[in-house]
């Protein structure tokens, strides 16, 4: 059984597993996993909100672009494979619901889906959005993660409501 718990409860968790093998966002309908390393949790406009990194070459992407809402996912550790399936194949040319096995519920709080075998849950709501601007982004990281300038646009998720699974 899934419970409401506090906005930022699962705050070091939620870094960890990101540090770590990563964590899943989802969006779009038919929904769709990606693999991410990058976010960050805090508050803005005195909302709490999850800020994602999507690259434009991603699936995900457009799935984000038609959007009003997406869910972060918090999977245990014995998901690492489908971790790994998130993270490396596209949504463009599998399944990868299907592929993980996942099933799918649509959120308490908001229309995006959230994966039930995840562990803890976010649900956000899109209120900003903007892409990287090259003009003053630190050159080094440039050179490192852009070599073909993918900027990726920054989507800023109000957090509306974070569940954890009760039997973690
Ligand atoms: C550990 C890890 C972290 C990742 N973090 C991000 C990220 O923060 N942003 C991003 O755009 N891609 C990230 N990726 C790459 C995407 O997950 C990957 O390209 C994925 O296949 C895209 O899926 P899609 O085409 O279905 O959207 C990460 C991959 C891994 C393995």
């Amino acid at each position: 059984m899934r419970k409401e718990i506090g906005t930022f409860d699962a705050f070091e968790v939620t870094m960890d597993k990101m540090q770590g093998h990563g964590i899943l966002l989802v969006a779009g309908v038919p929904p769709n996993p990606m693999t991410i390393g990058w976010g960050s949790l805090g508050y803005i406009w005195n909302r709490p909100v999850f800020q994602v990194l999507v690259r434009p070459t991603r699936y995900t992407f457009g799935l984000m672009e038609d959007s009003q809402a997406f869910t972060v996912n918090i999977l245990p550790d014995e998901y690492k494979k489908q971790i790994g399936i998130c993270g490396t194949r596209s949504g463009q040319d599998i399944n990868k619901v299907e592929a993980c096995g996942f099933k799918m519920t649509k959120g308490e709080s908001t229309t995006a889906f959230y994966i039930q075998e995840s562990a803890i849950h976010y649900e956000c709501r899109i209120i900003h959005k903007h892409r990287l601007e090259p003009g003053t982004l630190d050159l080094a990281i440039i050179e490192k993660y852009y070599p073909i300038r993918d900027f990726h646009m920054v989507y800023y998720g109000e957090i509306v409501g974070v569940f954890s699974n009760a039997q973690e």
